[in-house]
């Protein structure tokens, strides 16, 4: 399930988020969880099941009722088992009735593995 990150999570969202190839800089992965500890419009979610295996980081825009999907990484242990696309529909659920979800450059990619029959996220 996802849960809301906290800041006593900060070492293994990190870890996670370092995965994403744009974040390796440790400069730049600790901008970005600044971001969203400190901005309201930007959200980290984390996958736990016994132990927290991913992450997903949305942006939301109230004004355009938008909401951007800008990080999804799993730990590498426990890929291609299902958690990136269940993330993904947990957000769905949360969010789609109030904004319209996409994706940004950084993961447009895999989430087009994720688009349903109408090609909506
Ligand atoms: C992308 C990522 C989150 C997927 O997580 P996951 O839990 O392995 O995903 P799922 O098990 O739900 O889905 C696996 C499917 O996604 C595909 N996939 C994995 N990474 C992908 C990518 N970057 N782009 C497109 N498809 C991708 C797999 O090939 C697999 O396809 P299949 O179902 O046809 O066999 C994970 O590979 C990851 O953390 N990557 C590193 C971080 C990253 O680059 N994030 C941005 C991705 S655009």
């Amino acid at each position: 399930m996802l849960i809301r990150y906290k800041k006593s999570l900060e070492k293994i969202a990190m870890g996670l988020l370092s995965f994403m190839p744009e974040e390796k800089d440790v400069k730049k992965l600790q901008q970005t969880i600044k971001e969203y500890e400190d901005n309201e419009n930007w959200l980290l979610y984390l996958w736990k099941e016994e132990d927290i295996l991913g992450a997903i980081g949305v942006r939301v825009d109230d004004q355009e009722k938008k909401l951007m999907i800008q990080h999804i990484t799993v730990n590498p242990s426990h890929r291609n088992s299902g958690i990136g696309r269940k993330m993904v529909q947990e957000i769905r659920e949360l969010y789609s009735e109030k904004y319209f979800i996409c994706a940004n450059d950084l993961t447009n990619h895999f989430l087009d593995k994720c688009r349903d029959n109408h090609n909506q996220l």
